[in-house]
């Protein structure tokens, strides 16, 4: 029998946590073959949330789903033994009235704890991704705390901005969204990261040659996917979890099995200095997987236009990275 893959989730019982773990049990994410043991790891007063849940995983009788192990975030070592894959979901959200700056301190320990934790109990090979905001920070602090983890195993998520670009450009061009592809997202998952448009393609064609309108495409495209987190809290009075947890179950995904020809993964990584990046950062690249090992896809035409909005939001990563060099070892 093969040997069941352990997969932790943070903030298991939180709203994007709630979403994920029903598909990651049922076989779609790492194939009808491959048993999932379920590592769910709450705050202390959320263990019994983490008991209904757990209810309800055993209530959906999935084949694929080889058991189910709940974890109290005081103990993030017996949380994280051996495991194969870390979903680190679980920080604080940001308040009404909070700087960004506010929720970088306030998080910055939690993912501190959590990176000692994985470099002492994790499986020598596990991958990370983090989702908890501000998520590319987080995932440097993490990462520096496991120096015995390979650096290529840590990614921050910018697959939900990613996606939902592909959505805007297909609207935009009457199309439907699978014929949008090459999407990358550049830099921080903020305000600041940049969708790229230019080297997007819609039925193989350039994006801008099928979309002609190169003021919404430099304007409005770039500023509804920069804002689409903040609209969609404003229409539903909470923020996005089910787009989110897809877009962090697509991640997963992506990297387990080989990049289709012509379109990129995107996902937030260290730089290794590619498209003028500052090392060190972890920002939002375009990248391809062989389902086993990633790389940063070379060659995406960056003009003028798109060097300044990438050094934008790589300056407002050197910027929170400035405000965590404390927790940074
Ligand atoms: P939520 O508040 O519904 O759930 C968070 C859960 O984490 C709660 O159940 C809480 O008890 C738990 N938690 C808090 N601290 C923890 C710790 N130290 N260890 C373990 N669990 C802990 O929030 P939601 O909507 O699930 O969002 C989670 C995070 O994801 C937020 O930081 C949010 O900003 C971020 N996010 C990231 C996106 C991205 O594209 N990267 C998109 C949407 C949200």
């Amino acid at each position: 029998m093969t040997k069941p893959l352990r997969v932790a989730v943070t903030g298991a019982a939180g709203q994007i946590g709630y979403a994920t773990l029903f598909r990651l049990a049922s076989g779609e994410i790492f194939g009808a073959q491959q048993p999932v043991i379920l590592h769910l790891i709450e705050l202390p007063q959320a263990q019994g949330a983490l008991d209904g849940i757990h209810m309800e995983l055993d209530d959906c009788a999935f084949a694929t789903l080889a058991g189910v192990e709940k974890f109290s975030s005081d103990n993030l070592e017996l949380a994280f033994k051996d495991v194969d894959w870390v979903l680190c979901i679980g920080s604080i959200p940001r308040g009404k009235g909070m700087e960004r700056s506010d929720l970088i301190r306030i998080n910055g320990p939690i993912f501190t704890n959590t990176g000692k934790a994985i470099n002492a109990a994790a499986s020598r090979d596990v991958k990370v991704l983090v989702v908890g905001n501000p998520c590319n920070t987080n995932c440097l602090i993490a990462m520096s705390h496991a120096p015995d983890i390979p650096r290529a195993n840590w990614f921050a998520m910018t697959r939900l901005d990613q996606n939902r670009a592909a959505s805007q450009l297909a609207i935009k061009a009457q199309r439907p969204v699978a014929a949008v592809q090459n999407v990358a997202i550049w830099g921080n998952h903020s305000a600041t990261q940049y969708p790229d448009f230019m080297n997007a393609k819609i039925d193989g064609q350039p994006a801008s040659q099928v979309i002609t309108d190169h003021e919404w495409l430099k304007s409005t495209f770039i500023s509804t996917v920069q804002q689409r987190g903040a609209a969609v809290i404003a229409a539903r009075g909470a923020s996005s979890a089910a787009s989110a947890a897809n877009a962090a179950l697509d991640t997963v995904k992506s990297l387990v099995n080989p990049t289709p020809a012509g379109t990129c993964i995107s996902a937030a990584v260290l730089s290794d200095g590619s498209y003028g990046v500052e090392e060190g950062i972890i920002s939002g690249f375009p990248l391809s997987s062989d389902g086993k090992n990633w790389k940063i896809i070379q060659g995406f035409q960056v003009d003028e236009f798109s060097r300044s909005k990438i050094d934008a939001t790589i300056n407002e990563l050197k910027t929170e990275r400035d405000t965590v060099k404390d927790l940074l070892p």
